[in-house]
């Protein structure tokens, strides 16, 4: 997917690293790094307070429609391509792939435990896999897509799709058939409560509390904002709820009343995740961006609160090409000191061959190019965009269509990596 950088200036606290709508968010149980799935392929990993991307994942040949974060710096991304990759931080490959799916996967779950990972695909099932090895148990029933997976606190999976209804899946050892419950339309999200309660919304943009015997307890009408994602406080006390028309609901579970709405998240919002200490909420959305937001009152969270890349960039105020480097600024940095990112620093890149910088981990795809790096070619990098200009290459997909903008970050580049 192709879409123009634009180079406003961020006012708050925003990660910013995507080539195309951040559709899958998850934070680590520690709280400080996120991972999202892009519909660039890409997965990033963030450093939440720094405002840095720490890697980039690239493995799938779609988008990353779900993510998952586990312990230990591990995190899993599932993608339209069909699999499934767990990676650990700072290895540049994943270190295992699942491909058991024979169609696009759309959600992932962790059980309670952290040993199972539950997938829901498009080819119709859900699959539960024990991460430490063996057999896949494939749940078939649903009437095609299967779109929503969470597990109940007792080990048993709720799953959510297209055919409008949701299914209890009784643990691997019963013989059972999955209770069925029916709703109004399609469903988009399902997720959990800590005491078991089930929180399922879709299409008709009604978010619906029930347990797992099908009893519903109560609903919230978001008034035609179709739901896409779905995330629960870390206390269970609040539902966020994400709709197409770029609303995210803030709802009071216990009373199922909406508190208030994040105002302002890009179109439409596609993913959600809470901190684990259930201060900050970080949306994803159509807009490229992960948006930080005060958990308790709705406001964004910032730019103050995320220093670094911001600051390295005040020296250059009212330079358009530093407006234009700051879709950069989370993943390159400009000076040796600063270190590298996701990606390499810039530092001293006139004049350098492509994949030489020292000290960064290029991919192989970059090394067996024939590129040095001048005014022409990385204006043309963003004219034509680094799949095409540099195939292969890790960094997400991104162009600079008007000419003016990519002038000017050259001429910015060229002045600011110069190295003394
Ligand atoms: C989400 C992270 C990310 C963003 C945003 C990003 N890059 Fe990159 N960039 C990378 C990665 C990762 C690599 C290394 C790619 C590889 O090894 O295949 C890279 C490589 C490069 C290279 C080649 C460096 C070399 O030494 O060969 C240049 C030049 C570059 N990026 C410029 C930019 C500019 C300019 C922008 C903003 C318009 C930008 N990048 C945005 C991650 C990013």
């Amino acid at each position: 997917m192709l879409l123009a950088l634009s180079a406003p200036l961020p006012g708050s606290a925003q990660l910013r690293g995507h080539g195309g709508p951040v559709r899958a968010l998850a934070i680590a149980p520690d709280g400080r790094i996120a991972i999202s799935g892009g519909f660039d392929h890409s997965g990033i990993l963030w450093a939440i307070d720094q405002g840095t991307a720490l890697s980039v994942l690239r493995f799938h040949d779609g988008a990353v429609n779900a993510v998952a974060a586990l312990d230990g710096g591990r995190f899993v991304t599932a993608s339209e391509d069909g699999r499934i990759a767990l990676w650990q931080a700072g290895r540049p490959e994943p270190v295992e792939i699942f491909s058991d799916h024979a169609g696009p996967i759309a959600a992932l779950a962790v059980s309670p435990d952290g040993a199972s990972l539950a997938s829901a695909s498009w080819d119709g099932t859900a699959h539960i896999r024990f991460l430490a090895g063996g057999p896949v148990r494939v749940l078939r029933g649903h009437a095609g897509n299967v779109n929503a997976v969470a597990f109940l606190p007792d080990g048993r999976l709720v799953t959510g799709g297209y055919d409008a209804t949701l299914r209890v899946w009784p643990l691997a050892e019963t013989d059972e058939p999955p209770r069925i419950v029916q709703l109004p339309s399609p469903v988009n999200s399902v997720a959990v409560a800590g005491e078991g309660e089930i929180v399922a919304a879709g299409a008709d943009s009604v978010v619906r509390f029930l347990s797992a015997d099908g009893t519903i307890r109560a609903s919230v009408d978001l008034a035609t904002n179709p739901v896409i994602g779905l995330a629960l406080s870390p206390d269970g006390r609040r539902v966020a709820a994400a709709t197409v028309a770029g609303t995210v609901a803030m709802i009071d579970r216990g009373a199922a009343k909406v508190a208030f709405s994040l105002v302002g998240p890009g179109l439409p919002v596609w993913s959600l995740a809470f901190r684990p200490d259930g201060t900050e909420l970080l949306t994803g959305g159509g807009d490229r961006l992960v948006r930080r937001w005060n958990a308790g009152t709705g406001e964004p969270i910032g730019s103050l609160s995320m220093p670094r890349p911001v600051d390295s960039l005040a020296a250059f105020k009212g330079d358009h090409g530093a407006e234009v480097f700051r879709a950069c600024v989370a993943c390159h940095t400009l000076t040796p000191e600063d270190g590298t990112r996701a990606g390499p620093t810039l530092s001293g890149v006139f004049g350098r061959r492509v994949a030489t910088a020292e000290g960064y981990t290029f991919s192989q795809a970059l090394k067996g190019l024939d590129i040095v790096w001048d005014a022409r070619t990385i204006s043309k990098l963003f004219e034509i965009g680094p799949s095409r200009y540099t195939p292969g290459t890790k960094m997400p997909e991104q162009t600079i269509n008007n000419p003016d903008d990519r002038e000017a970050l050259v001429r910015f580049l060229e002045r600011a990596t110069k190295t003394p």
